[in-house]
């Protein structure tokens, strides 16, 4: 499947860093009659796959939403299981990708999650953190607001210690989660929704976006290529001209 798509794909040219809004798993699910649960799960399969679809590709950089500060607000039977599948995904993490160079990294707050969970992603991230291959980052209790809010608290006790004496781009670039990891090229939103939900709003400003209707469950390697060939096929002009 890969190398038919893969002749259209310039493989010079892959996006260094992709971001992605896995959405659809609850439609996926009520269309078959399931729980949401059921769709958070099959949405678990396909991060596997686009996990090692990406690797497989040359991909410097995932990352995924997969829990957002917003998401607490849904069912407590929808955010244990959420939880709960999350965990697993960290406790299986390096069975899982064995023979693979996948860096996981975990961005987010931590403050309101299960110990169970903070514990894990210690552990995976400090287990992953010598591989360099791809850096597979999920965002997990994460909101584009509220870490520009931890870094203006960073910096505002920067300044009082006198570490620092004036704010730009790279001071606040240094102080959010994703310090150290370039700007995302190509943002993915599946299902049908065209906005960013609070998802890396910092770091998406010259990001080229990629909506499709595919909901998250359904979606493959070949949407994946689809997405880079239009990203290929974009102009990127970062606020000048070409
Ligand atoms: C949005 O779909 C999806 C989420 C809020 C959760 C995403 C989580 C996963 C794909 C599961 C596992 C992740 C990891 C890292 C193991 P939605 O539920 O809002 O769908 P809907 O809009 O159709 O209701």
């Amino acid at each position: 499947m890969l190398l038919k798509k893969n002749k259209e794909i310039d493989v010079n040219n892959i996006p260094k860093h992709i971001a992605i809004i896995m959405d659809g798993n609850g439609r996926w699910a009520k269309k078959r009659g399931l729980s949401r649960t059921m769709g958070h799960r099959e949405g678990s399969r396909t991060l596997k796959k686009i996990v090692e679809a990406c690797y497989k590709l040359g991909v410097r950089y995932l990352t995924v939403y997969a829990f957002s500060t917003e998401n607490w607000s849904r069912p407590k039977e929808e955010v244990d299981d959420l939880m709960k599948l999350l965990l697993e995904y960290l406790k299986n993490a390096e069975r899982e990708l064995k023979g693979k160079n996948v860096r996981i990294r975990v961005i987010g707050e931590r403050r309101n999650l299960p110990e169970e969970i903070v514990n894990e992603i210690e552990r995976v991230q400090k287990n992953t953190e010598h591989i360099e291959g791809l850096d597979f980052i999920i965002a997990l209790n994460y909101g584009g607001r509220q870490e520009l809010v931890d870094a203006v608290s960073h910096i505002v006790e920067d300044v009082r210690a006198g570490l620092i004496s004036e704010v730009n781009e790279d001071i606040i670039s240094q102080r959010l989660y994703t310090s150290g990891i370039p700007d995302p090229d190509l943002l993915i939103r599946t299902s049908g929704e065209m906005r960013i939900s609070n998802f890396l709003i910092w770091q998406c400003c010259y990001t080229e976006f990629y909506f499709c209707d595919v909901l998250w469950p359904d979606f493959s390697e070949e949407h994946l290529i689809e997405a880079i060939i239009s990203y290929q096929g974009r102009q990127r002009r970062f606020g000048g001209v070409k």
